[in-house]
């Protein structure tokens, strides 16, 4: 059965869910790509918090909280840029290095007591995987953000290596598209995790993948997913249902004629074709209210062709995502009535209980 309405409407359930997964799992804020080289930076909003994710000389990946150690200014106001070697707050000009120690305080030698290595940017844990970077903000990982790497790996573990064959952590970013989405974001979650609705909701998708060609091959705990079949006569998820790419990296064999589709718990969707990348960054901002990020991956070699252009992909699931985002908010209206109860999942709906599941888990 689906879960009470409470769960998907009530800011009582969306600050508990704060405070038990958005600041403590582990959450997706961007690519390796964008911070390439050390001192370049994004700003990323992790639970309400701004923080600056950055690289350092060492190639290191941080994840400062944007507060100046001085009097708490945000120090950064830019969304991305590049740092020339150091952190300046533009208060006082508090000066931190790139790994977020203190370097230089005007005056402060004169006061008391004072000791600059007291002073860093407060830090969080970040970590990487296929060129995505996650930031933690929990208390036990902020102690040690050192170790954060090891801890991300074990609690990947499942998907460390999975997706070898399509090489992700050398694909590059050729499109995004924000989404402001007027529903729960575990209706997306749900919405994403099953084809029930495709032959109704996405007749250009059912056009090329059967809706009952799923298989899950993950189907317990954080990581949820499997993989549909193209049609015979589609070779891509494109607009034309063709694609004039080559395979990425290693994939041959079925994997050419699948679609894998992965839920990461609680803040990726990542979906495999055999030429390009899809990832959705979900993130909530209400009991009602999601943001979501799109972005296209493709090969980097096939990016720099001349005449490349990803518009086949990303107009066919961009017409597939307002699809989804439209029958999601019908659902959060509906689940918004006094009448709503919970209904029964089909069989074709295993994973949105095991999603469920997982989630109570969290929740009690
Ligand atoms: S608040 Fe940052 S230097 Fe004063
Ligand atoms: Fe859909």
């Amino acid at each position: 059965m689906t879960l009470d309405a409470a769960w998907y409407t009530s800011p009582a359930a969306f600050a508990t869910e704060r405070e038990r997964i958005f600041s403590q799992r582990w959450i997706l804020v961007g690519r390796e790509e964008q911070i390439d080289k050390p001192g370049d930076y994004f700003v990323a909003d992790v639970d309400g918090q701004s923080i600056i994710v950055t690289r350092d000389s060492q190639r290191a990946i941080h994840a400062f909280y944007n507060v100046c150690r001085h009097r708490g200014t945000r120090v950064c106001e830019a969304s991305s840029g590049h740092f020339q070697g150091s952190i300046q707050c533009p208060y006082h000009a508090w000066t931190y290095g790139l790994d977020g120690t203190l370097k230089a305080a005007r005056n402060m030698a004169e006061v008391s007591g004072f000791d600059r290595s007291q002073y860093p940017l407060h830090e969080s844990a970040a970590a990487a995987w296929e060129g995505f970077i996650f930031v933690n903000l929990s208390d036990a990982l902020r102690q040690a953000p050192r170790e954060a790497q090891t801890a991300f790996d074990r609690e990947f573990a499942p998907l460390i290596g999975r997706f070898a064959k399509w090489d992700i952590a050398n694909l590059k970013t050729a499109r995004t598209i924000h989404y402001d989405l007027a529903c729960n974001w575990k209706l997306v979650f749900l919405n994403y995790s099953e084809c029930y609705h495709c032959p109704l909701v996405h007749p250009q998708l059912d056009k090329l993948s059967p809706s009952d060609s799923g298989r899950n091959d993950l189907s317990d705990g954080p990581f949820l997913g499997g993989y549909s079949e193209l049609r015979a006569e589609a070779t891509s998820l494109t607009t034309s249902g063709h694609t004039s790419r080559p395979p990425l990296g290693s994939v041959s064999g079925d994997d050419v004629n699948r679609i894998y589709y992965y839920t990461i718990f609680p803040s990726m969707l990542l979906s495999l074709h055999a030429d390009y990348v899809m990832v959705h960054y979900a993130k909530p901002v209400g009991p009602d209210r999601t943001e979501v990020r799109c972005a296209w991956l493709f090969d980097a070699a096939e990016m720099a062709k001349p005449g490349f252009d990803p518009s086949d992909a990303v107009d066919f699931w961009d017409l597939t995502n307002r699809q989804d985002w439209h029958v999601n908010e019908l659902t959060q209206l509906g689940m918004q009535s006094r009448a709503y109860t919970p209904g029964p999942y089909s069989n074709a709906e295993g994973l949105l209980t095991a999603f469920d599941r997982y989630y109570l888990s969290v929740m009690r």
